[in-house]
C-alpha cells in the first residue's frame, strides 16, 4: 500500500497535466488525465504508441459511466456492477465530451475500475478518469512492479505510485459491447467461462474476420509484435521441445524453458528449464516476470510448450503466441 502523501502527490501531478505510473490488479499503467488533451499525447510519445492506438479509462467506483459513454446496454451495468472493480474492460459507444485522443480516433471508449487499493485511492482523490495504456515501451513485456517500470519509462514519467506487485499479472479481458453480441477482443483476468456463465450464453473471441487487419484496427494491442521478450519466444509441443532446445544450443543460444504444456523429458543439460507454477493464477500472475528474467539473463531464446487455452490461461497462450508471433516466420504470421 503507498502512503496518503504519495497518492495526494499523484494526484497533484495528474491535474498539472504530468504523467504518474498507477499501479492495478493487472499490470501497470502510465497514466495522465484522461480530459487533458496535451497530457493524453505525452502517453503515446513516451510510449512510443502510434496515436491511433486507443487508451483505456480508468475511473473511480463512484464514477458515472455516462461521463464517457452514451447509449449504455443494460447488460454493461450488470457487468459493471459484478466485475468493478476488476480486470474487465468495456468497450462503449463513447460520450462527444470524451477527446478523441484518449480513444484514438475512435468512437467507441474503453473503460474499467481497477481493483487495486492505491489505485482506487487515487481515483477518488483525483476525481477524474485517468488513461492509461499499460506502462511499458510499445510492443514490449508489460510492467508488474514498480521495479519494471522504472526500467522501462525511467525519466519519462512524472511519478510511479509504488503499489506493489501486480496480483494478476496479465492484462484485463477487453468486452466489446457495441456490436449486436458481447465479443472478447482481449482474453485476460476475467476469463471467457466466468463471462460466459454471466451472461448465460456464449461468447465469441476476436472479430470473426479471419485476416489480422480487422483486429489490428478495432484492438490494436492484439498486433502480433505485442508483448515480446527481447528473446525469440519459440512454441513448441511437448514432443518436440527437446529437439528444439538441443538444435538452439548447438547453434550457440542460451536457452531456456517454459514447460506450460507439463513435465518435458529428455531435455539438453545447457538448457535452463524456469519453473512453471501449477495453478493458473500464478502462471498467469508470474508470466511477465519470467520473460523479464529471461531477459535479464539474456537468454537468446525461450523455448515454451503452452497449456490449454481454458480459464486464465487462455491470456497466457495468447500472450506467448503474440510474443512468438513476428520474430517466428515458420508460424506464417504478420
Ligand atoms: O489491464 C489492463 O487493461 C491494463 C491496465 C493498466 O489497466 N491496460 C492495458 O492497456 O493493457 P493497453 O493500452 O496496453 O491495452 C489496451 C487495449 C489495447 O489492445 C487497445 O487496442 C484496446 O485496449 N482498446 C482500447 N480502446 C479500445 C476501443 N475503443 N476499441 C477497441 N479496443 C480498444
Ligand atoms: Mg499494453
Amino acid at each position: 500500500m503507498a502512503e496518503r502523501a504519495d497518492i495526494i502527490r499523484a494526484a497533484e501531478v495528474l491535474k498539472a497535466g504530468g504523467l504518474v505510473a498507477i499501479p492495478t490488479e493487472t499490470v501497470y499503467g502510465l497514466g495522465a488525465d484522461a480530459r487533458n488533451e496535451t497530457a493524453v499525447r505525452r502517453i503515446f510519445r513516451v510510449k512510443g504508441r502510434p496515436e491511433t492506438h486507443p487508451l483505456i479509462v480508468h475511473v473511480a467506483r463512484s464514477a458515472g459511466l455516462d461521463d464517457w459513454a452514451i447509449g449504455i446496454p443494460p447488460e454493461a451495468h450488470r457487468l459493471a456492477a459484478a466485475f468493478w472493480p476488476g480486470p474487465l474492460t468495456l468497450i462503449l459507444r463513447k460520450n462527444p465530451g470524451v477527446p478523441l485522443v484518449v480513444t484514438g480516433g475512435q468512437e467507441t471508449i474503453a473503460i474499467r475500475v481497477p481493483n487495486h487499493p492505491d489505485a482506487l485511492a487515487l481515483l477518488e482523490h483525483f476525481g477524474g478518469g485517468i488513461a492509461a495504456p499499460s506502462a511499458n515501451r510499445f510492443g514490449r513485456v508489460s510492467p508488474t512492479t514498480a521495479a519494471d517500470v522504472r526500467e522501462d519509462l525511467d525519466g519519462d514519467v512524472d511519478f510511479i505510485l509504488d503499489g506493489g506487485p501486480c496480483a494478476v499479472g496479465v492484462e484485463s479481458t477487453i468486452l466489446d459491447l457495441t456490436g449486436p453480441e458481447p465479443r472478447i477482443l482481449r482474453p485476460g483476468g476475467v476469463t471467457r467461462e466466468v463471462l460466459e456463465a454471466f451472461l448465460g450464453r456464449p461468447i465469441a473471441i476476436g472479430t470473426g474476420v479471419s485476416s489480422g487487419e480487422a483486429v489490428q484496427t478495432r484492438a490494436p494491442g492484439m498486433l502480433d509484435s505485442h508483448y515480446s521478450p527481447r528473446a525469440r519466444v519459440r512454441l513448441e509441443t511437448s514432443g518436440t521441445a527437446a529437439a528444439a532446445a538441443r538444435e538452439e544450443l548447438e547453434s550457440g543460444h542460451r536457452v531456456a524453458v517454459w514447460p506450460g504444456g507439463g513435465l518435458l523429458t529428455g531435455l539438453p543439460r545447457g538448457a535452463t528449464v524456469l519453473d512453471v507454477p501449477a495453478k493458473a493464477a500464478e502462471r498467469a500472475q508470474s508470466l511477465y516476470t519470467m520473460l523479464r528474467g529471461a531477459d535479464r539473463e539474456r537468454f537468446d531464446v525461450i523455448v515454451v510448450t503452452l497449456p490449454e487455452a481454458s480459464g486464465l490461461d487462455a491470456a497466457v497462450v495468447d500472450r506467448l503466441s503474440r510474443a512468438a508471433g513476428p520474430k517466428n516466420p515458420a508460424d506464417g504470421k504478420s
